[in-house]
Formats: C-alpha cells, structure tokens, sequence
C-alpha cells in the first residue's frame, strides 16, 4: 500500500468550530496522499503533484473527498428490523426490539449479521459508529471481530439491562459489570477498536446495576459510555416513577458517575432546563437521531437550544429506530426538523455534526473527523452527480455548500463511490471489496 495519492474536491473542516458555515476548508482540485494508513499531506493539485509522480494516483477528479462519515449511534441488532410499522418506543421495544435482539445469543448468527452490519456502514460512507450491540457478550465480540478485520476505528458496546424487559435478554449488575470487564480487556484499544459501557437506558437497569457500571466507569477512566436519554413522554413519566428521588432524567445517570466527556445520550428531545445546564457542566454529548425521531413519533430535537448550551451534538442514525444507514440522509432529515423548530440547519453545520464536530466530542479529532495530515486515513468519496435527476441539479450550482445540502435531500448510497478505512478500499461501488485487498 505505502504511498497513494487521490485527486479530488477536497471538503473537510480542520478544527474545532462554533460557526462550521465558515470554518471550512474546500479545495476545489486536491490532491490527498496517504501513507500506510495515515494522511500524510492535502492541498493543491497542481502546485504538489510534482513531489508526488512517482505515486499511485486515484483520479476522482470531480468528484468529492470527505472524511469519513461518524454514526455516533445506532444498534447492530436491528440491522434486520428497519421499518417495523406502527409503534412508538416503549410498544416498539417489546413488539419488535427484544424478539430480535434474542437471536444474537447465537454467535454465529452475530457474526451473519455483523457482516452485513459492517457491509451496510461502508457502502454508506460510515467510517466510525458508536453501536449497541445485544446484552449477550458474544455477540460484542463477532462485531468487534468483523469491525478489526477492516482495521476500524468503531466504537462498541455490550448492552446492559437486568430489569423490564423478558426474562432471556437480562443479565445482573453483577455479570453485567464483569462481562463488560472481560469485553474492555479484550477489545478496548485493540488496534483501532474502543469500547462503550452500555447501559441500555435507565428503565432497564436497577439501581444495584447503575451503581455496578459507574463503578466500572470510574475503574476505566478513557472507556467511552452511551445510553439514552428522554427520547419519549411515556418513557420519561416512567424514569420518574422508577427513581422518584432523582431530580429529573440526567440525574439518574449523574447520580451513579455516568455523564463525562466521552458519554453520547442518544436522543435528549424533551430535556429540563436543569438538564441542558448539568449536560453543559458534564461536557457528555447527544446523538441526534432524526429519522428515528420522526419514525417513532418521539419529537422534535432543539438543536438552537444544544448549541447555546455549549453541548455536543453528533448526528446519528439510531438504525432500527431510524430508517436508513445513510448519514446523507439521516442530515436531511435533521434540516427538516430544524425547520419545524423554526431554524434553518446550514449544511456545512450538518455536515461537521458527522464528521469534525462528533470527532471532537468524543475526543477522538486527532484520529478521525478530518484530513488532517497525521489522523488516520478514513476517508469517503462521493459522486454528485449520481443519477439523471442529481446531474440536472447540479448543472448550475455548484458551491460546496449547495453541493451538501443537495446531497443531504437527494442522496444515498449510490453517490457513495468508494469508501476507505486506514488507507484501504473497503467499499468501490463498481468493485466488490475483498477483504485485505487495495
Ligand atoms: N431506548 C431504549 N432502547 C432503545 C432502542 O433500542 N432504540 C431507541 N430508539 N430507543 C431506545
Ligand atoms: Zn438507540
């Protein structure tokens, strides 16, 4: 592999930033170079390709090179459950979650599906998730076997949950905090792979459990945490009948060590004003999950209202609450709510919720996120021009931002032209990838 060059519109945004609709960088004819599995230079084409001759050239030209794309929450599990109809969350946990969620006490099934699962992230553009696996500790290992078999950076857990749900998912406080024990050893730092504590969300674990994974929390003080957070009003009234002493919903996972940087809520639509101030203090982040939000009737995220507090959001597709693994989608989705809550989502600042700005909120921006030479080349090239109707509308506008908004309302996976993970082709939309292959 050593040194390959590509030639592309290059898009990224460099640092951190509260105003992404300028902090962008776009050069409009790039040239990226990696080396190994590392950026080693982007700029100009022209005014650097002389230093680069002698390298493989990837000739994209015309087409986009964007970091990776970074789901920061969705669940392997219900790869196969997308578009159940008709319930909202609680009824649609029982009716359809936990039935499937069963099947992954089969290791081999897991693995069937952590395939797919993987398959489906890179022929998306996803690079990084931050995912859920089932309670069963096997099947948190065929996922994270099949994410190191592409050298991935993916972030995973094993979920927690010891009450309120059927007998054959639960596991205790006890083999909860040893399993993710034994899960952390194994898996944390291994190659590129991270772990996440993950308790399921606050009705399915008893205090004794709570207590026993903020124990572990504070044991493994750079493991990532995820849960969710007020996604549902039935679900909120019943957090507060479950732990009648706690000041509100964040409180219950305040109260037993769980809120940090590093910690990513899923959800957080119908939160307190004490609850956006402790999230400020905490500097624990919210995965915004758009399409699973309109899907399960559970409201209208208030992003205005995240950014002045200062919080970090991600973008997320909560795949199988949310209905596609397409990011480009699921930031579509995100402007139209932001539409309904009366503001309009600039698409360089949808853009940055995928890429730099969830980097950055999971303290991970020094190795994805961006095109910074030294991160680690993950990297998604993307063709807007995709079909008749995209190559109409693109005939006269052109500007990288219009480019990005059209993409988030007309695109999916087949502007995904190819996807690349430390360096290596893991998805060619006119090639099907072998794994281990250039
Ligand atoms: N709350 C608890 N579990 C889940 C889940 O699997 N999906 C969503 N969307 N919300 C949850
Ligand atoms: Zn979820």
């Amino acid at each position: 592999m050593t040194t390959q060059a590509y030639r592309a519109s290059i898009l990224h945004f460099p640092t951190q930033s509260n105003s992404p609709k300028q902090d962008y960088v776009y050069i409009e004819d790039g040239i990226l170079v990696t080396r190994n599995s590392k950026i080693e230079f982007i700029g100009e084409y022209n005014n650097n390709i002389n230093q680069y001759l002698n390298v493989n050239l990837h000739d994209y030209s015309g087409q986009l090179l964007l970091p990776g794309f970074i789901d920061s929450h969705l669940h392997f599990p219900q790869t196969e459950m997308l578009a159940s109809f008709g319930e909202q969350l609680l009824d649609w946990l029982t009716d359809y979650t936990f039935p499937v969620e069963r099947k992954f006490a089969d290791s081999q099934y897991a693995s069937h599906i952590a395939k797919i699962f993987i398959k489906q992230l890179h022929r998306h553009g996803t690079t990084t998730g931050m995912v859920y696996s089932s309670v069963h500790k096997q099947a948190a290992d065929a996922l994270f076997q099949e994410a190191s078999s592409y050298n991935m950076l993916l972030i995973a857990g094993k979920v927690c949950m010891d009450r309120h749900c059927p007998d054959w998912l639960q596991d205790t406080p006890k083999s909860a905090q040893q399993d993710s024990a034994d899960l952390i050893d194994k898996w944390h730092n291994n190659g590129r792979l991270k772990y996440a504590i993950t308790p399921r969300f606050a009705p399915t674990s008893s205090a004794k459990q709570l207590h026993a994974l903020g124990e572990l929390a504070q044991q493994y003080p750079d493991v990532f945490i995820q849960t969710h957070l007020s996604e549902n009003h039935n679900e909120i009234a019943w957090v507060k009948e479950l732990f009648p002493e706690r000041k509100n919903y964040l409180d219950v996972y305040d109260h037993y060590g769980l809120l940090r940087k590093g910690t990513v809520l899923g959800h957080g639509i119908h939160l307190e004003q004490a609850e956006w101030q402790r999230l400020q203090e905490t500097q624990a982040s919210i995965a915004f999950c758009p399409s699973s939000n309109l899907f399960l009737g559970s409201g209208l995220f208030d992003l205005a209202k995240a950014e002045q507090h200062h919080i970090p959001v991600m973008l997320a597709t909560d795949v199988g609450g949310g209905t596609s693994f397409s990011m480009l989608k699921t930031m579509g989705e995100a402007y139209k709510i932001c539409q309904l809550k009366g503001n309009q989502m600039d698409p360089m600042h949808g853009l940055y919720l995928m890429t730099q700005g969830a980097a950055v909120g999971l303290g991970l921006e020094n190795e994805i996120g961006n095109l910074n030479p030294g991160t680690d080349a993950d990297f998604v090239i993307i063709n807007p021009e995709f079909d008749e109707l995209s190559a109409l509308r693109f005939e006269s506008h052109r500007t990288p931002q219009d480019i990005i908004f059209a993409l988030s309302m007309l695109a999916d996976d087949r502007a995904i032209m190819a996807t690349y993970v430390a360096g290596k082709a893991v998805y060619q939309a006119d090639k099907q990838i072998l794994k281990g292959s250039q």
